[in-house]
């Protein structure tokens, strides 16, 4: 007998034996035993044997998730009668064990929930805000920091992460940008895939592991305006080549589930949207993993004026390929009405069944469901805390320092350290820090006290009571700080809850009081060295004449203070680049690298300034370009930029052939040199240019990049490889695609890093 007719069979024994829709129990000892007895052959045929057990409230109940706090006083009674799939947000472990342990002894079944939490950049021991990590360009790191979060994240019973959210983001005013990996489709999609390698390891709950969440399906950071919620409009082909990109590598990866987004693409919300969700995620990439909606994102689907009622958002939820939802009861409440009017079919619920047994099943949880509870010892132990430190190091990101003023001479006898942000151990955690705790939050005050000791007198005053505080009260006395000391550490930045979801801000200054602090303190003539920390790229065009050095510290979580602290004293040399543009002026958003070209770019050479249009000027746009009167054409700090206490030299930029055929690969190089007299790191990134096309492309995209060490005086030769495939792209016909013709390829430090060499694909014939 083959395995097919054999499941056949055994399906049927198992349907008699207990009955469609019987109230009889079967406990979980008794079902697995059926399933080993059955020794499946696979996770599927197993999903499949226990959904042909299953009744239809059974299978509308996996279909559900509740959240912990809301349906406190319910849970036990519905997960009793296999009511529920999931739940979130309970990170008690009591409470989930005994969740647990219903679902498996009491419910008819025995099926597991999947617990579900946002696990975003780290557990216990907080790890830098995404966008901090997407800074270090270190994937092992951020490999390093997931496996971390999942691992003390398991100790409580949680087995499913909400993460990694790889929207690309391109507006600085969209609060949840901080959650992003930045506006790079290549980049983001390194960091999402480095995160899911990190939470899922080899995929088993029992050790340690948490299935990842590919969010949000799509287009989410396209949010018009940077308004959270707010509408992505964008055409099939940008979509795929930009926004899908990093969700199609999440599959390559094997991530178990994605979540949809509150945005509408194409006039349709994402968690009814058929073309995403059917056609392109399900049937053309072959996804058979697991859909959520976001919370409550079925029913939103009413306000959105695409459903009258919640009936309605059911049918075209379930019509588009959400298999479970979150929070709402629209399916529950509906599906079996949807039924019997012929609208929905059982093989649509049973699809979206399996998908969610099988998430259960491959993580596991049939075998071990409960709290992973030994794990609870490494929460916040010394090398998750390393970890976390090294994190931070690596996510800062050196702007400016001009006369080397940091590190910080050895010979200054006092420091000051002023602002909002200095000691402020809530706010250093970040967005989505649920389970971290401020008690734990190492600040940069704590530590710089820490390092100098006796040895260096640290003069603290805050000056501002947090990043909105608008009064003087504290100037005074962050003055007198400020004179007492030989340099002064200005902490500035935004409070955690200024970004994240549904923070947006139209205004990208530094909150408060801070700017005009830093006007008194620079009269004091002292060195200023400004760290910001925030969420989100800050306007800082105004700041950087009054301020010598300025390292970007982000939010960077529990260890921030000791990571900022390492670089501010040379222990550490700072290796973060930036993931995302740092515009001029908020009224230059969006501004990204891999723009369009346009009919009439903008050069140094023939841009207007303001002040240069003659009184009265003939109106005319003949030799005008596509820039800002008054801000130009070019941000304050390109994608990529970050400098060091070392300096890189690039020479020689070569490449072995000039002509590539679509068939085989050409080699890039470049001598890197460590100029400088401290050891650092570099990344060294590889642009290139598609000249001509049959559609427009961008003036230059990121392909590659690598993070170097090179020892003070050291040279290196880095090499990139580059092949047809990654000259891909959707050509006029949707077709994706390498098309012959002309390149222009760059490897330098950042975006507009200017040398380059050019090559040609042509056919293979040629
Ligand atoms: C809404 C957010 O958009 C999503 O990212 C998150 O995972 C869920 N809430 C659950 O908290």
């Amino acid at each position: 007998m083959n395995d097919t007719s054999f499941f056949k069979w055994l399906v049927i024994i198992l349907f008699i034996s207990f009955g469609w829709g019987c109230n009889q129990k079967t406990t979980l000892a008794q079902a697995n035993k059926t399933f080993s007895l059955a020794t499946v052959s696979s996770n599927w045929n197993k999903a499949d044997s226990l959904l042909a057990l299953m009744t239809i409230s059974e299978k509308l109940g996996q279909l559900q998730q509740l959240d912990g706090g809301i349906s406190k006083n319910d849970l036990p009674r519905l997960i009793e009668a296999g009511k529920v799939g999931s739940v979130l947000n309970e990170v008690n472990p009591d409470l989930v064990f005994k969740y647990q342990k219903i679902a498996i002894e009491e419910s008819r079944l025995g099926i597991p929930l999947l617990i579900g939490r946002d696990v975003i950049h780290g557990f216990r021991t907080m790890f830098p805000i995404p966008l901090a990590q997407s800074a270090s360009w270190n994937m092992d790191i951020i490999e390093e920091g997931s496996r971390i979060a999942a691992k003390e994240a398991s100790s409580i019973g949680v087995n499913w992460t909400f993460a990694p959210m790889i929207d690309i983001s391109r507006d600085p005013r969209w609060g949840r940008v901080a959650e992003s990996p930045g506006e790079d489709a290549f980049l983001t999609s390194q960091v999402g895939v480095a995160m899911i390698k990190g939470f899922q390891g080899d995929g088993k709950y029992k050790n340690g592991n948490l299935a990842a969440c590919a969010k949000h399906f799509a287009a989410y950071g396209l949010t018009e305006g940077g308004r959270d919620y707010s509408t992505a409009i964008i055409g099939e082909r940008q979509l795929r080549e930009v926004y899908l990109r990093p969700f199609h590598a999440a599959i390559e990866n094997d991530v178990m589930s994605f979540m949809t987004s509150f945005n509408e693409v194409d006039d349709i919300p994402a968690s009814g949207n058929q073309f995403l969700l059917r056609k392109v995620l399900k049937e053309e990439w072959e996804y058979n993993g697991m859909v959520v909606s976001d919370w409550e994102s079925i029913k939103e689907m009413i306000a959105h004026g695409y459903c009258k009622d919640l009936k309605e958002a059911a049918y075209k939820a379930m019509r588009a390929g959400v298999d479970m939802e979150m929070v709402s009861t629209a399916y529950n409440d509906y599906l079996e009405t949807l039924m019997a009017e012929n609208k929905i079919n059982i093989s649509q619920i049973d699809e979206a069944v399996r998908r969610i047994l099988w998430m259960k099943i491959r993580l596991g949880l049939f075998e071990n469901p409960y709290p992973v509870k030994e794990n609870a010892a490494s929460i916040l132990s010394k090398e998750h805390l390393e970890t976390a430190k090294q994190a931070a190091i690596e996510s800062v990101v050196l702007l400016k320092n001009e006369n080397e003023v940091l590190p910080l001479s050895k010979t200054y006898k006092s420091v000051a350290v002023i602002g909002p942000l200095a000691n402020a151990p809530h706010e250093q955690m970040g967005t989505w820090a649920f389970d971290g705790k401020k008690v734990d939050s190492q600040t940069p005050l704590k530590a710089i006290q820490n390092i100098f000791k006796n040895k260096v007198k640290v003069n603290y005053a805050s000056g501002l009571e947090i990043s909105r505080t608008k009064n003087h009260d504290g100037f005074s006395a962050a003055l007198e700080a400020a004179n007492q000391s030989d340099v002064v550490l200005y902490f500035v930045g935004e409070e955690a809850i200024l970004s994240g979801e549904a923070h947006c801000r139209a205004h990208l200054n530094l909150p408060g009081a801070q700017e005009t602090l830093l006007d008194e303190l620079s009269k004091t003539g002292k060195k200023i060295v400004l760290v910001v920390m925030a969420g989100r790229p800050l306007i800082l065009t105004n700041l950087l004449p009054k301020v010598d050095a300025v390292l970007y510290a982000w939010h960077g979580g529990t260890m921030a203070g000791p990571a900022i602290a390492e670089l501010l004293i040379g222990n550490a040399n700072p290796s973060g680049k930036l993931p995302i543009t740092f515009p001029r002026a908020v009224g230059q958003i969006p501004m990204y690298h891999s723009h369009k070209n346009t009919g009439r770019p903008a050069n140094e050479s023939n841009w207007v300034p303001i002040d240069k249009i003659p009184v009265e000027a003939w109106q005319t746009s003949l030799g005008n370009t596509s820039h800002y009167l008054d801000e130009g054409f070019t941000p304050l700090f390109p994608f990529g930029y970050g400098l060091s206490y070392s300096s890189f030299k690039y020479k020689n930029l070569r490449i072995n052939k000039n002509k590539m055929t679509t068939s085989k690969s050409i080699l890039a190089e470049v001598d890197i040199t460590n100029t400088g007299k401290y050891d650092g790191k570099e990344i060294v990134q590889l642009y290139i240019q598609d000249l001509f096309g049959s559609v427009t492309r961008p003036i230059k995209e990121l392909k590659g990049f690598q993070k170097i060490e090179l020892k003070a005086g050291g040279t290196r030769t880095v090499q990139f490889e580059i092949s047809a495939k990654d000259l891909n792209f959707y050509n006029a016909d949707l077709e994706f695609m390498t098309e012959t013709g002309d390149f222009k390829l760059w490897i330098g430090t950042h975006a507009a890093s200017q040398d380059f060499v050019e090559f040609e694909v042509v056919d293979n014939a040629e």
